[in-house]
């Protein structure tokens, strides 16, 4: 049964299908689409933003027979999957000389890491080499801060994958883009099938090949599209692997940081355990082992979203905490800390939001998360993730203003958190928790955290699990679920969203350079070109384009880009009053709240052409 049936309240919201019809915004592909589930949540309460959460995810599940797109539970999906846990399984019977990579942009790249990390892990403790590597646009700040330009680099995909696999026989690569469309993803790629010997390239990623990115890509002469091609081409004989389900448009339309980041996760994850389970208790890879294992996931959606009116409570806290200008900070233990800090980062380029608005830290900071180079906090001091940075940087000015969000499980040091929570204590009443245990095992100090804290979002997790699928895989999805939830409603509460676009984007590369320009025309209706130049007078803030600008390239523009604040706002403003830059920037001023300032703009606009 799919899961979205299972909730009463879900079935009116999953009633619409509308955008799997082929004239629904058809120049789009689905990673792009608006979902029509979300139209209004910009408007919605906290509890129906969840609702709404909760059936975006759900389509992820939805099994239709005669849909016109591959599906997660699909049947070519699970052969894929199936194939490339037994290439997984291969290099763990003779890992000499073998490598396994994985590679991706932004939380592509995080989620990389976090995977590598916890299979590399698990690897060791079993006194087996670790087999697996990972690469992110950007190097390892990229982990933690918002890096978005080295998206757009193939040559630096392509270089630091050769330099990672050096001296290898045979190198499983999997390249994440959830969007088929990341330059430094289809480099890497490009790269591997120029040397098939040693290279076998798996894609990943969430619209069919139809819809991969086909821009040209400056100083290539491939696009993503075309490696999508030629790897449809080799997969036929199994030399390369595309494993690119739908999963229906993001809740905030392009941020891939959701159920993209969950359907990677879930897809790597079963690849991972069906290979590890394969050759340390000879249990084979098969297709109903991994449809049964990728149906478990689906339970995990339905635990978490049974406390939708706890999630709803946190995400009005962080988003009160937003709106004054406050913070809203993850505390947490293990890797589910990883997960606070991926989520706190994609809100830079997502919402426009400073990086001290959701911030978050974990035990020892980089030394207990072992990326590769190592300590980061490079970054400047104010930038530090570990608990102590927490301690001197931000709890001595917390207020009952911020939110502080625990995150843990009953196998973490629960004495240290219950230690920092009584710190945090005397400085906020505003404190929540979100805590992962079993059924039966309790920990003596979880009663007094619970005390301390306004609300705890307590996740009881069945004894007996799938056997083949980790505790902790769904401890880590959950608390995904759950960050992705409070810190895109606390964003919505807090104007940043119109409709279910991000309307204060960052335009920090060349995705989302077009993004920006499409959510302009959309909501302008005025005509590419002319879009397309007011986000150039907003980015380079002038009334007037020079030569100069007018001759620069893209990549200038993107760059430019980032040091100037709400550019999309800015460039709408412009285009529907016909105000200056300076103009629209004091029209911004008065009115803070984005959605509310596009909104004002828009009814003028309405008025006026009413009155013609
Ligand atoms: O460029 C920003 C971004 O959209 C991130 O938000 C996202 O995580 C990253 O790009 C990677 O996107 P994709 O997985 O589609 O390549």
């Amino acid at each position: 049964m799919a899961t979205v049936a299972k909730t009463e309240g879900i079935k009116a919201f999953s009633a619409t299908h509308d955008w799997e019809s082929a004239d629904y915004e058809p120049t789009l592909p689905v990673s792009e689409m608006s979902n029509p589930l979300t139209r209004n949540i910009d408007r919605a309460p906290a509890s129906s933003i969840v609702k709404m959460l909760q059936a975006c995810d759900a389509q992820m599940f939805q099994e239709k027979s005669g849909a016109a797109y591959e599906r997660l539970l699909s049947d070519q999906v699970a052969k894929s999957l199936m194939e490339v846990a037994k290439r997984v399984q291969l290099i763990l019977k003779n890992p000499q000389d073998s490598l396994i990579v994985l590679s991706g942009c932004g939380t592509s790249g995080r989620l990389a890491f976090f995977i590598t990390s916890g299979f590399n892990r698990e690897l060791r403790r079993l006194n087996h080499s670790a087999v697996c590597s990972y690469i992110i646009a950007g190097g390892d700040r990229a982990l933690f801060s918002s890096q978005e330009a080295p998206e757009d680099d193939p040559i630096s995909g392509a270089l630091s994958l050769k330099k990672v696999s050096e001296g290898k026989k045979r190198v499983l690569f999997i390249g994440i883009s959830c969007g088929l469309s990341a330059p430094f993803v289809a480099g890497q790629l490009d790269f591997c099938l120029q040397h098939p010997d040693v290279y076998t390239p798996v894609l990943v990623g969430f619209n069919p090949a139809h819809q991969a990115r086909n821009e040209p890509i400056p100083g290539c002469t491939f696009t993503f599209h075309s490696v999508v091609t030629k790897m449809r081409e080799l997969a036929k004989m199994q030399k390369a692997f595309l494993i690119n389900p739908v999963l229906g448009p993001e809740a905030i339309s392009g941020s891939s940081r959701m159920k993209g980041g969950s359907a990677t996760k879930i897809l790597l994850e079963v690849v991972f355990s069906a290979a590890h389970a394969a050759n340390f208790s000879r249990t084979p890879i098969t297709y109903n082992g991994i449809l049964q294992h990728m149906r478990s996931y689906g339970k995990v959606l339905d635990i978490t979203y049974s406390q939708t009116e706890g999630i709803a409570a946190v995400m009005e806290a962080a988003g009160r905490s937003l709106q004054c200008g406050r913070r809203l900070c993850y505390l947490s233990w293990g890797f589910l800390g990883l997960l606070g800090l991926i989520d706190a980062s994609e809100c830079k380029p997502t919402f426009g939001a400073d990086h001290k608005d959701i911030q978050g830290f974990v035990g020892g900071g980089c030394k207990e998360l072992g990326n590769k180079e190592g300590d980061l906090n490079l970054m400047g001091a104010e930038s530090g993730i570990a608990h102590i940075d927490f301690l001197h940087n931000v709890l001595p000015c917390l207020t009952d203003k911020d939110t502080v969000l625990l995150l843990y499980s009953h196998s973490d040091d629960v004495d240290e958190v219950a230690k920092l929570a009584r710190r945090v204590r005397e400085k906020t009443s505003n404190m929540h928790a979100v805590y992962h245990q079993t059924d039966g095992d309790t920990a003596a100090q979880q009663g007094e955290i619970n005390k301390l804290c306004s609300s705890t979002l307590n996740f009881i997790w069945p004894q007996a699990t799938p056997a083949s699928m980790g505790l902790q895989h769904m401890w880590e999805l959950s608390t995904k679920l759950v960050l992705n939830a409070v810190s895109t409603g606390a964003h919505i509460l807090k104007g940043k969203v119109y409709q279910n676009y991000m309307i204060d984007l960052q335009v920090t590369n060349s995705k989302l350079y077009c993004r920006a320009a499409r959510l302009l025309q959309r909501l302008s209706g005025h005509p590419k070109s002319l879009c397309e130049e007011a986000l150039l007078k907003a980015i380079y803030q002038v009334d007037k384009l020079t030569e100069d600008i007018m001759t620069c390239n893209l990549t200038t523009h993107t760059h430019t880009a980032r040091k100037v604040k709400k550019v999309v706002p800015l460039a709408l403003v412009c285009l529907l009053t016909g105000y200056s830059i300076k103009e629209a920037q004091s029209h911004l001023e008065q009115k803070p709240i984005v959605r509310e300032a596009v909104e004002a703009c828009l009814r003028e606009q309405t008025l006026f052409s009413g009155s013609l």
